[in-house]
């Protein structure tokens, strides 16, 4: 069977739309990530309709946001199948579609661009830190990067709680990429995002977890007042220090400075 995996050992989502669609987005686990970023982008970054360049879009929820709001939205996606959910989920809205993976990039949308999002991305990649460094040759000087990555230590609790001992002793946490398993090939720490955010020159401002307690809880819960409870604790938790650490995704905001430290000092 031929490898899923693209050249640079990335997993495009070709074939996997329907199963991220429903067991991303499709229950309550997707609701909570949608809620929280809902409260969290606008308190986390500095928005005033800048133009949007938003890398592995996917099914375009998060370039409906932005558009909404008054965003020029260029959303990039290499997974055809999922360029055209995004075009049916934005129809209607003014958001330019490109076909591209990030490497191709700085060819394709060069920018210099004031605000990136890539959510949820560079854990399906083969080479995170090198797209790290690819996002911040496109962010204009003083831009800001919304950054979500899977958190590699997230799912060692959560594969401890729910008993696979031997996988989690081994370190086995990653994927391998191939049929339509959804868990990621590259999940990072967050020491890993503090060390090539610095070797990229990128200050990380903010940050935050995204459910920091719902994929660890026992029984999802089944009543409104529940759930409502649930989210109410992730709103209040999930910036604070130590809970934040155990997101199930780490959102950040990163941001190239206006001029470089030599730069502010000649
Ligand atoms: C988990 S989905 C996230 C989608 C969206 N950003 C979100 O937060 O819902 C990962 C996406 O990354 C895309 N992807 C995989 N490799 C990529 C690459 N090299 N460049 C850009 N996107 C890529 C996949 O096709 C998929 O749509």
């Amino acid at each position: 069977m031929s490898s899923p995996l693209s050249a640079h050992g990335d997993r495009h989502f070709d074939g996997l739309a329907d199963k991220f669609a429903a067991s991303l987005y499709g229950g309550a686990r997707g609701e909570l990530r949608l809620a929280l970023l809902d409260q969290l982008l606008p308190e986390m970054l500095e928005l005033r309709g800048q133009p949007l360049l938003d890398v592995g879009g996917g099914l375009g929820q998060l370039a409906g946001w932005f558009a909404a709001r008054g965003h020029a939205v260029t959303l990039t996606e290499p997974s055809a199948e999922m360029l055209t959910r995004a075009r049916e989920h934005l129809a209607g809205q003014d958001v330019r579609l490109l076909q591209a993976p990030l490497q191709a990039l700085p060819e394709q949308a060069p920018g210099p661009w004031p605000l990136i999002v890539c959510h949820a991305v560079l854990e399906w990649l083969g080479d995170p830190r090198t797209a790290l460094a690819v996002l911040a040759r496109l962010l204009a000087p003083g831009g800001q990067l919304s950054l979500m990555v899977f958190n590699r230590d997230a799912l060692r609790l959560s594969n401890v709680v729910k008993g696979n001992l031997e996988k989690a002793l081994a370190d086995r946490l990653e994927g391998k990429g191939q049929r339509t398993r959804l868990t990621p090939i590259s999940p990072l720490t967050h020491g890993q995002i503090e060390d090539w955010s610095a070797e990229q020159g990128l200050m990380i401002r903010q940050v935050a977890g995204i459910r920091v307690f719902a994929d660890y809880l026992r029984q999802s819960p089944e009543r409104a007042a529940d759930r409502e409870r649930l989210l109410a604790l992730e709103r209040r938790y999930c910036r604070v220090d130590p809970h934040w650490r155990l997101g199930r995704y780490l959102l950040y905001t990163l941001e190239r400075p206006s001029c470089s430290p030599e730069e502010a000092t000649t």
